[in-house]
């Protein structure tokens, strides 16, 4: 069985979204201290919907893979729902990666939230601090790399 699904490999080779959103509503960057690789995630929003988004990553193939398909599972959607975006339901979408790139999904998750936290602070909009203090537990997929 090949390592990457379809799904990966096209949104790797194809991927959508990528640029910058100059007069974005809100901007969001998410690292991996292990790996090094980088996503920023850029949205638009009106009437509380994401009108718009495009990512920059700096990073591996199922990074770009990830930023492609997250971008497409929340572009048209009403901000509570993104705000809800799993790293899981990304790589479900993805119809899955390899145990030790799961952690790249995570960076999708962790750019949106970022992205839309800058986009409630920006606009002086009430929000749950603990939904985005919580760090997402990466130390699993950190322990699952191979370097
Ligand atoms: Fe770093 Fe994929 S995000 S290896």
């Amino acid at each position: 069985m090949a390592l990457y699904s379809d799904k990966v490999m096209d949104h790797f080779r194809n991927p959508r979204n990528v640029g910058v959103i100059e007069d974005a509503d809100g901007v969001g960057e998410a690292g991996n201290p292990v790996c090094g690789d980088i996503m920023k995630i850029y949205l638009k929003i009106d009437n509380d919907t994401i009108s718009d988004v495009k990512f920059e990553t700096f990073g591996c193939g199922s990074a770009i893979a990830s930023s492609s398909m997250a971008t497409e599972l929340i572009k048209g959607k009403p901000v509570e729902e993104a705000a809800s975006l799993t790293n899981k339901a990304v790589t479900e979408a993805l119809d899955g990666l390899p145990a030790h790139k799961l952690h790249c999904s995570v960076l999708a998750e962790e750019a949106i939230r970022a992205a839309l936290k800058d986009y409630y602070d920006r606009h002086g909009i009430a929000y749950d601090e603990n939904r985005f203090a919580a760090a997402i537990d990466c130390a699993h997929c950190h322990d699952a790399m191979p370097n």
